[in-house]
């Protein structure tokens, strides 16, 4: 199975999924990484790795379609299987949803439907839980559609809140399982427990 993973920022998401392929705890390679932000750590990490990396962004295009013009060539060149969102903050096109039908993922940071849509991203999901006096939250990983957080779930772990966390300190046990979780939900659908569509 070919990955392609598509992430934004630091890329700790990213670098768990190599180092699972690259120790064959999943079956499966990544074969490309795609970031809207030139200056990511993830395409540093990339680079790192010897794997393709390509900043691709509408503005560097001109538009949300020659973008997905140009995304869906380098995922046909690098024979993509299934496409991860580790940290992506830009929903896809539709044309590039259509194409990967059930075929795409992204990984969440909260027990979804709590905690997510728009706005809910990085530090901002975490303050929520602690602000709602949640005694656990944990890691979705679902199907992407058109929305934010929204396709289906696929897998969720819980991760305990503790009396006293801050957003920060919380964010921190939450990602370590991540990075766990994801070689366990990965490596499932590249040996077919979790189907591709
Ligand atoms: C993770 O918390 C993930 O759940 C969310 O974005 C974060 C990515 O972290 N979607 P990193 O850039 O991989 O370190």
């Amino acid at each position: 199975m070919n990955i392609a993973v598509f992430a934004s920022h630091g890329g700790s998401d990213l670098q768990a999924i190599i180092d699972g392929c690259k120790n064959e705890q999943i079956n499966a390679t990544v074969t490309v990484v795609i970031s809207n932000n030139g200056n990511s750590m993830a395409l540093q990490r990339a680079k790192n790795e010897n794997i393709p990396s390509f900043h691709m962004s509408a503005k560097k295009y001109g538009s949300e379609e020659v973008l997905a013009t140009e995304i869906l060539n380098v995922l046909n060149q690098y024979n993509v299987d299934m496409i991860f969102l580790a940290g992506y903050m830009r929903l896809l096109h539709i044309s590039i949803l259509e194409k990967y039908n059930n075929r795409i993922f992204n990984i969440h940071p909260a027990l979804l439907p709590k905690f997510g849509g728009k706005g809910m991203f990085g530090m901002n999901v975490h303050t929520a839980v602690i602000k709602a006096k949640e005694k656990e939250t944990g890691v979705t990983i679902h199907r992407v559609n058109a929305e934010y957080d929204s396709g289906e779930i696929v897998a969720q772990t819980k991760v305990a809140v503790m009396e006293n966390d801050t957003p920060e300190v919380l964010a921190e046990r939450v990602l370590y399982r991540e990075h766990e979780f994801l070689i366990e939900v990965i490596s499932n659908i590249a040996n077919g427990k979790i189907q591709l569509g």
